[in-house]
């Protein structure tokens, strides 16, 4: 009988690799711009394998709501609630960007 010790499986809290991140800025300035309601839409629309968080700045103040989508490090600049619906089925679901929501400073070819 064998008396070596086995490692053990920590748990871990880290996201899978693959695990998609949409951080939506809800700093002062894109708050102001009304970041905490797309916040809430996106939580309305979960979806399989994407964390929503909320971001501090983001370092694009007054283009917000800053939305950034890692780890494909795509951003989306003034974004309305009623635009987190395409977003998630256009991209999150479908892997396409929304051109007309990109953050042109980023995204300057769309
Ligand atoms: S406050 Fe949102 S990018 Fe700075």
């Amino acid at each position: 009988m064998s008396n070596t010790a086995q490692p053990s499986q920590s748990p871990t809290t880290d996201p899978p690799a693959s695990l998609r991140c949409v951080r939506v800025c809800q700093n002062r300035t894109c708050k102001k711009q009304g970041a905490a309601n797309v916040l809430a839409a996106f939580a309305a629309l979960p979806v399989p394998g994407v964390m929503v968080t909320a971001s501090g700045c983001l370092g694009q103040c007054g283009n917000g709501p800053m939305v950034l989508v890692l780890p494909e490090t795509v951003w989306y600049s003034r974004v309305h609630p009623s635009e987190v619906p395409l977003l998630v089925e256009q991209h999150l679901l479908g892997d396409q960007r929304v051109r007309q929501m990109l953050y042109y400073r980023f995204h300057p070819q769309g």
